[in-house]
């Protein structure tokens, strides 16, 4: 277990499209309790593997003491539209408004390679597309269309 060094915007990594995990091996579990550590230590609600520098599509959320591990995440099915304001450990100095789908489907697998499946609505769907995103290379900043400024 150990806290990872998040990168940030403008590092080329954040950029890439991740690869699909084929073993969910020791090395995977090493990389998803690193992630919660990490994620823990910077207090958000949600950290991408290719945050740390691992180009693997993985992701952690955790949502009103719920703590999700998400291995290859899809997203199959969504539905509604709605605007709010997000932030990323990625990125500093600013959040934005975001239009995303208000209602979605996943699938996924949890650690030891069974098939999950989630849904989710409003908030804690825009986590999950949001970290789904940087699996992708998508940032925040990408798709916001208002930029807020850190208050502090
Ligand atoms: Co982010």
């Amino acid at each position: 277990m150990a806290i990872r060094n998040i990168i940030k915007m403008g590092d080329p990594l954040l950029r890439k499209k991740c690869k699909v995990v084929d073993a969910f091996d020791s090395r995977l579990h090493m990389l998803l309790d690193d992630l919660k550590d990490t994620l823990h230590y910077a207090e958000g609600l949600g950290l991408a593997a290719p945050q740390v520098g691992v180009l693997k599509r993985v992701c952690i959320v955790e949502y009103e003491g719920n703590s999700y591990e998400l291995v290859n995440p899809v997203v199959v099915k969504t539905s509604g539209k709605c605007v709010d304001n997000e932030g990323c450990l990625s990125v500093v100095g600013f959040r934005g408004l975001v239009e995303r789908p208000e209602k979605i489907d996943l699938e996924y697998y949890d650690r030891n390679g069974v098939k999950r499946f989630l849904h989710a609505e409003g908030y804690f769907a825009r986590v999950f597309l949001h970290e789904i995103d940087h699996l992708d290379g998508i940032l925040f900043a990408d798709k916001m269309i208002k930029k807020i400024p850190d208050e502090d």
